[in-house]
């Protein structure tokens, strides 16, 4: 079956029609979901969705995008939220140079403050990068990521860095749509390079879908383009690379 590590159903654009949509996965061999969180608000949501469904899960954490949000208290109400047996990661979180540049200082803090959090409850984390491979590599390193381990969602960064987020940092590398983009040569040459035991797949839904999809609202129905461009990369089928990261992403998120 397929696992999509990483996905936000509590987006507004599935407003419409989220249960229908839901309610096709399982028939469409998307079997496990992990919906990830951007801020307090959405919390409850994302706990609202794993209790109606069995196969979705979900994580709780502040973006780095949404680091204004993070009022006094915020890590007790992360705690208590993370708290629920479907809650299996702390996320998203990390740092985000290019939509928001002028809060770094900020976004260091609490990007820090939850690697804690997710060590204190030995969960793992799940990072966004954007813009800030060197910053972030360096506060997973200093906050010792490695007892609690984690995923690089959305991989932009190089070939070069796997093996350090791998062996360094004992974390996993997921890969979304981008592979699939015209002139993705960077996330292409990093999807060859990632250990078998270490890669994950996801959407990013509503973002990110993939080619011929590209520009649309994305959703886990569409990953099997991911999978395709992944087996042609590693030179493997696409069974394989679905049962790999079934596996991987059950480890990691012990489901
Ligand atoms: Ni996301």
């Amino acid at each position: 079956m397929i696992f999509d590590t990483h996905a936000h159903y509590t987006d507004e654009r599935f407003d419409t029609d989220r249960d229908e949509l839901l309610r096709s996965m399982q028939k469409n061999n998307v079997g496990l979901i992990l919906n990830a969180a951007s801020n307090l608000e959405e919390m409850p949501k994302i706990i609202d969705l794993a209790e109606r469904y069995p196969f979705i899960y979900g994580a709780v954490g502040i973006h780095p995008s949404d680091v204004a949000t993070a009022t006094d208290g915020y890590l007790d109400k992360i705690r208590e939220y993370a708290k629920h047996s479907k809650i299996k990661a702390i996320g998203e979180i990390g740092l985000d140079y290019y939509w928001t540049t002028d809060t770094k200082e900020q976004q260091q803090k609490i990007f820090a403050e939850q690697i804690e959090l997710a060590r204190e409850l030995m969960l793992p984390v799940i990072i966004h990068d954007r813009e800030a491979h060197a910053d972030t590599y360096r506060i997973l390193k200093e906050n010792k990521v490695w007892e609690c381990g984690g995923v690089y969602h959305c991989y932009s960064g190089s070939a070069e860095m796997v093996e350090q987020i791998v062996n360094e940092l004992n974390m996993y590398i997921a890969f979304g749509g981008t592979v699939t983009f015209k002139n993705a040569h960077k996330p292409c040459e990093s999807a060859k390079a990632v250990p078998s035991d270490r890669l994950l797949i996801e959407t990013d839904s509503p973002y990110l879908a993939p080619t011929p999809y590209r520009g649309k609202r994305n959703s886990s129905l569409y990953l099997t383009s991911v999978i395709d461009k992944l087996a042609e990369l590693r030179g493997v089928t696409a069974e394989e690379i679905e049962n790999i990261t079934e596996q991987n992403g059950r480890k990691l998120f012990n489901i």
